[in-house]
């Protein structure tokens, strides 16, 4: 029996999750059924949800052990009483931001690959939205990797690619990092470009973020080609879905079989967001 609503959202993937209500305790059966319906639709959102940080945090250890925020470029958590949440936000108080990430675009990107174990969900809850602008999109990396051309397959296959730690999506550089010049010294985990998803099983073409990433073992020129190549089939509108934000929608998205990117919006007004993001695991190059 069906307890909860599944409406998609896109073609290629993101689903709205409705007929149930996150600040009540959520049955195992229930849970369950959204977990399964993460999987098909790898993004969910849920409308209406007036969540406190403190429900935020519960509904998110549901789905695991809460991984605590990148470093960001002010060295410190913005929420002291939850230091597990990051607010990602163009408001400042005082000439101090309150958040991450400003009014500009955030550029395509999946969480955090620059380490070994990258998260594997995070969760988006919105608090104060701007009239227009700062839609978010996600892409479906699994259908990205089925649709390449099968040469474009067999060149990526075994190859790993470094996931540049230097700099976050907005373009600032994150504290204690130095400029890079050679992207094949940039820091950072280094990923394999198709990767095997640890619940799924199914390849999911695996590219972190394009600022200094380079594929290991080619000549820098070749890398970058076949990198453009790569970012150019995988951002294609048909393989996403498009977020317009209403106050209280939460997202809660598969960090490891999707890309995401925000608009920029109008600095005047204002954004505001928190976000909590679940541990995942270093990840396998799928064999194919
Ligand atoms: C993010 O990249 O995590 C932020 C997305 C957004 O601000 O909508």
């Amino acid at each position: 029996m069906t307890s909860i609503t599944i409406k998609p959202l896109s073609p290629a993937l993101g689903a709205e999750i409705s007929n149930v209500d996150l600040h009540a305790p959520i049955s195992p059966a229930t849970l369950a059924e959204i977990k399964q319906a993460w999987d098909a639709h790898l993004v969910l959102r849920f409308r209406g949800q007036m969540l406190s940080d403190q429900n935020l945090l519960d509904m998110s250890r549901l789905f695991g052990e809460l991984d605590p925020p990148g470093p960001n470029p002010y060295g410190k958590p913005f929420l002291e009483d939850f230091p597990e949440i990051n607010v990602i936000s163009n408001v400042k108080v005082g000439g101090a931001p309150i958040g991450n990430l400003g009014d500009g675009e955030a550029v395509w990107h999946c969480d955090m690959t620059y380490v070994e174990s990258p998260p594997r969900a995070a969760l988006l809850h919105a608090l104060e939205i701007p009239p227009s602008g700062g839609d978010t999109f996600w892409s479906n990396m699994y259908l990205a990797y089925e649709t390449l051309p099968d040469e474009m397959k067999a060149k990526i296959a075994g190859r790993r690619a470094i996931h540049d730690a230097t700099y976050n999506s907005a373009g600032m550089m994150r504290k204690g990092m130095n400029p890079v010049t050679d992207p094949r010294q940039a820091p950072g985990a280094h990923q394999p470009l198709v990767i095997s998803h640890p619940d799924t099983g199914r390849a999911a073409l695996y590219l972190g973020r394009r600022r200094n990433s380079y594929i290991l073992g080619m000549a820098l020129a070749e890398s970058e080609a076949l990198l453009d190549a790569l970012w150019a089939h995988a951002t294609q509108p048909q393989f996403s879905f498009r977020q317009e934000w209403r106050l209280h929608d939460l997202i809660l998205w598969d960090n490891r079989c999707t890309l995401h990117r925000r608009d920029s919006f109008d600095p005047e007004t204002r954004r505001v967001m928190h976000r909590t993001q679940i541990k995942g695991l270093a990840l396998t190059a799928f064999a194919g």
